[in-house]
C-alpha cells in the first residue's frame, strides 16, 4: 500500500560550495566545487519521502523572482507527486548559503528564509483537504510559526497523524508539542528543547523523558553518527546508524525524515520506520547536494539487506 504524506514546509534555493575546511571569519577561502540546487527542509523532506516510496504532497511558498522559475521546474521534475506552491509578492525565494568541510564532511548553512515565512491564514486554510486525504502531515519550523500552529492544530483535530521536525530549533510552546504525535529532534535541538545536554543514548533518554512528561507523546531523537533513540511513552528502542562514507552531511536529517514518514506511511511499526530512516540517511550523507542527494527505495533496501546481521 501507497501511504500518503503531506509535507508543509520551507523551498530554498541552495548555493553550496565544497571548501577543504570551513574559512575563519574574514579570511576569503577559495572553493574547489559549487552548485546550485533545490533545498530547504520542507522540499528536501518531500523528495525523501517520495524517493523512498510514498505518495507525496509538497506546501510551499516561493518569490515571484529569478529563482521562480527554478523552483517550479525542479519541483516538477522531482519524484513529488503534487506541489501546492504559493507565491509571494513581497518576499524572494528562500536562498540558503551551504558549506561544506572536507573534515568530516561537516557542513554550515546560513537560510534566508524570505517568502517561506510569509504563509497567510487563508492559504493554510486552502490546504485543509490536502491534509484531510493524507495519512501523515510532515512539518519542519523553516516557515512562519502562525502558519504552522495553524495546520498543526487542524490535523490534530481531525486525527491524521503528525511528525514535526523541530528543525531549525524556535521555541514551541508546550501545548503545541504536545499536538504532534511524534517530534524528531537531533541532538542540538533535542538540548534546547529541554535542559539536558544530549550526546548520547543515555543523555537522550533523559531529553525524551521531559519531553514525556510535558505531553509528548513519541520522541525520536536523532545522534548523528551515534544512531537514534526511539521513546515511546517512555519505552526506549535505540537504533544504530548504518556504515557510510560521508561526502556531504547537509540534508541527512530531512532525509532521516522523509523517510521516516514514509515507511509509516507504509505501515511500518516505529521501530521498523527508525530503522529504514536511519539506512536511507546514511546513503544520503555518501551524495553531495540536498534535495538532489536523496537515495531511492531499491539502493536502502540493498543496504538493509547487506548490513541485516548487524541490525536484527
Ligand atoms: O537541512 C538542510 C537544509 O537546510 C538546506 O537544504 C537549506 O536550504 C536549509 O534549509
Amino acid at each position: 500500500m501507497k501511504g500518503t504524506i503531506c509535507v508543509f514546509g520551507s523551498f530554498n534555493v541552495d548555493i553550496t560550495v565544497h571548501l577543504p575546511r570551513f574559512p575563519h571569519p574574514g579570511e576569503s577561502l577559495i572553493a574547489y566545487r559549487s552548485f546550485v540546487g533545490a533545498g530547504g527542509k520542507g522540499a528536501n523532506q518531500a523528495v525523501a519521502a517520495a524517493r523512498a516510496g510514498a505518495k507525496v504532497h509538497y506546501i510551499g511558498k516561493i518569490g515571484n523572482d529569478g529563482f521562480s522559475e527554478f523552483a517550479r521546474n525542479t519541483l516538477r521534475d522531482s519524484e513529488i507527486d503534487t506541489c501546492t506552491l504559493f507565491e509571494s509578492e513581497e518576499k524572494a525565494t528562500g536562498k540558503a548559503l551551504v558549506y561544506v568541510s572536507d573534515d568530516n564532511a561537516e557542513n554550515m548553512v546560513a537560510v534566508d528564509l524570505g517568502a517561506n515565512v510569509t504563509f497567510t491564514e487563508a492559504e493554510v486554510n486552502s490546504c485543509q483537504s490536502i491534509v484531510d486525504s493524507s495519512d501523515i502531515l510532515l512539518l519542519q519550523l523553516e516557515t512562519n510559526p502562525e502558519a504552522i500552529v495553524q495546520l498543526l492544530r487542524y490535523a490534530h483535530e481531525q486525527e491524521i497523524f503528525v511528525i514535526l521536525n523541530p528543525a531549525p530549533y524556535q521555541p514551541v510552546p508546550d501545548r503545541y508539542l504536545a499536538m504532534a504525535d511524534l517530534i524528531t529532534p537531533n541532538a542540538t535541538e533535542a538540548a534546547l528543547l529541554t535542559t539536558t545536554k544530549v550526546r548520547c543514548p543515555a543523555s537522550a533518554q533523559q531529553a525524551a523523558a521531559d519531553l514525556h512528561d510535558r505531553g509528548v507523546e513519541n520522541v525520536l531523537i536523532t545522534l548523528g553518527s551515534s544512531g537514534a533513540l526511539l521513546s515511546r511513552s517512555g519505552k526506549t528502542t535505540y537504533i544504530p546508524v548504518y556504515p557510510a562514507a560521508p561526502k556531504d552531511t547537509t540534508g541527512a536529517g530531512d532525509a532521516f525524515n522523509g523517510a521516516f514518514a514514509a515507511a509509516l506511511a507504509r505501515k511500518k511499526s516505529l521501530p521498523e520506520a527508525t530503522l529504514f530512516a536511519s539506512a536511507y540517511a546514511s546513503l544520503c550523507v555518501e551524495n553531495a547536494g540536498t534535495a538532489s542527494s536523496m537515495p531511492y527505495l531499491a539502493e536502502v533496501l540493498e543496504r538493509m539487506e547487506k548490513h541485516r546481521a548487524i541490525h536484527v
